[in-house]
């Protein structure tokens, strides 16, 4: 006769585990073992084989009971919302990229990437999947698409992305340290080891938060005039670039906000002032640790072009791209908001640099290419 001592309880869920295990591998609802699969394979086989779900690392085991159906974000931002806030050792920077098309720049990126230690550095891709993608993500490229939604611009889908992102890259790896949102027209501006050094000696994030812009009020206003009260007064809301860096500490900030995004999230009346991406990280930044950032952007774009009216920033051509075009945009100056500890003019006498760059058209690669070994990603 087994007694139901400690030990027979200890030896009967050893047994039970491996069936546990496959239960919850087999079971036809969707569990966060069965999300390991690949979801965005199945429903759309057009898109590359290399789109598939990240977080090769097990789960927590206490949360590992809980749902996560495709496209269910409330679960994956939950469980991300757990995550240790302080990063492990040695830091890694999370290089999350957000994109509709193929990546044009990509040979640069793998230069860039060549140059760094593996272990120092993780990449993130959320891929509309509505879009093919030829040629495929390849390189440092290949199987770092994860679970990803339909995202477009003047709708909410883009910030939803960008948290996503946050999401995974939280869960996927708990030495991800800084997080840096890059589209598929950026390029680096510095070298790996600058750039990762700059990052990781940095306390704080990079947001850029301005107050009082043009049209701010048709923005704050772009889902009624009272949609967004009361969690976010007009006073509150801030505008900024969609390109940031962010601290573990405010990745997990973001994951675990509901009450503000809920108002960011609604659907806008007016599509011509429907920007969230540039609203949500910067209010919620200024509302919930403005001290906790830098409130810049790291990546370089310019405006001061005949076409701004169109709303886009330059974008520049291949026949532009030389040593001189690099050395001007590393001697721009940051522009800084009102926020946040950047404030104290003493402070900001002692400017940080930028990074990255942004528009690239894809036909830039090859002047690009030829400037990388020499110039770009060289201090
Ligand atoms: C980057 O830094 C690492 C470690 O400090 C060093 O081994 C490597 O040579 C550096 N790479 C470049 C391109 O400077
Ligand atoms: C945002 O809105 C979409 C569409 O209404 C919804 O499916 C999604 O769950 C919402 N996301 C969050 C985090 O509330
Ligand atoms: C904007 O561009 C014009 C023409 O290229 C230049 O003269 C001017 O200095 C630029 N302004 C700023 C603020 O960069
Ligand atoms: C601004 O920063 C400097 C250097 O950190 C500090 O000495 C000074 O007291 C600060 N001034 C204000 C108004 O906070
Ligand atoms: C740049 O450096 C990389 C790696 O060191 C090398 O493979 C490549 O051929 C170089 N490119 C040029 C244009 O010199």
């Amino acid at each position: 006769m087994l007694s139901p001592t400690p030990r027979y309880l200890f030896c009967a869920l050893l047994l039970c585990l491996p069936l546990a295990v496959f239960f919850t591998i087999t079971s036809p609802t969707t569990t966060f073992t069965n999300y390991h699969q690949n979801p965005i394979v199945a429903r759309n086989n057009h898109v590359s084989q290399a789109i598939r779900n990240l977080i090769p690392s097990p789960p927590p085991s206490q949360t590992q009971t809980q749902t996560l159906h495709p496209g269910d974000d409330g679960s994956l931002l939950r469980l991300a919302s757990q995550v240790n806030p302080k990063p492990s050792s040695p830091k890694k920077v999370a290089f999350l990229f957000l994109t509709t098309t193929p990546l044009p720049l990509a040979p640069l990126w793998e230069l860039y990437f060549n140059q760094a230690q593996r272990h120092l550095f993780n990449i993130y891709v959320h891929a509309d999947p509505r879009y093919m993608y030829n040629p495929p993500f390849s390189g440092a490229f290949a199987d770092r698409v994860f679970r990803s939604e339909p995202a477009q611009r003047f709708t909410p889908s883009l910030s939803s992305a960008a948290r996503r992102l946050l999401a995974h890259a939280l869960l996927d790896d708990k030495a991800n340290s800084m997080f840096a949102l890059i589209s598929p027209s950026c390029i680096p501006l510095r070298s790996f080891n600058f750039t990762y050094r700059f990052l990781t000696k940095s306390q704080k994030s990079f947001v850029e938060i301005l107050k009082n812009e043009r049209g701010a009020y048709g923005r704050w206003a772009a889902r009624g005039s009272t949609a967004m009260l009361p969690e976010v007064k007009f006073r509150e809301f801030r505008i900024g670039s969609q390109f940031w860096v962010l601290t573990r500490k405010h990745a997990k900030l973001v994951v675990s906000d509901r009450r503000i995004y809920a108002k960011f999230n609604q659907t806008c009346l007016r599509r011509d002032a429907c920007f969230p991406e540039e609203n949500y990280f910067p209010t919620l930044i200024h509302m919930r640790d403005p001290r906790g950032s830098v409130s810049a952007t790291l990546t370089h774009v310019n405006w001061n072009w005949s076409g701004r009216s169109s709303g886009h920033p330059r974008m520049y051509k291949a026949s532009e791209v030389g040593p001189e075009l690099i050395a001007s945009l590393r001697n721009s100056r940051l522009r800084y908001g009102d926020d946040g500890s950047e404030s104290n003019s003493s402070v900001r006498e002692k400017s940080h640099p930028f990074l990255f760059a942004r528009k690239f058209s894809p036909d830039c690669i090859q002047p690009l290419l030829r400037i990388a070994n020499h110039t770009l990603l060289k201090d």
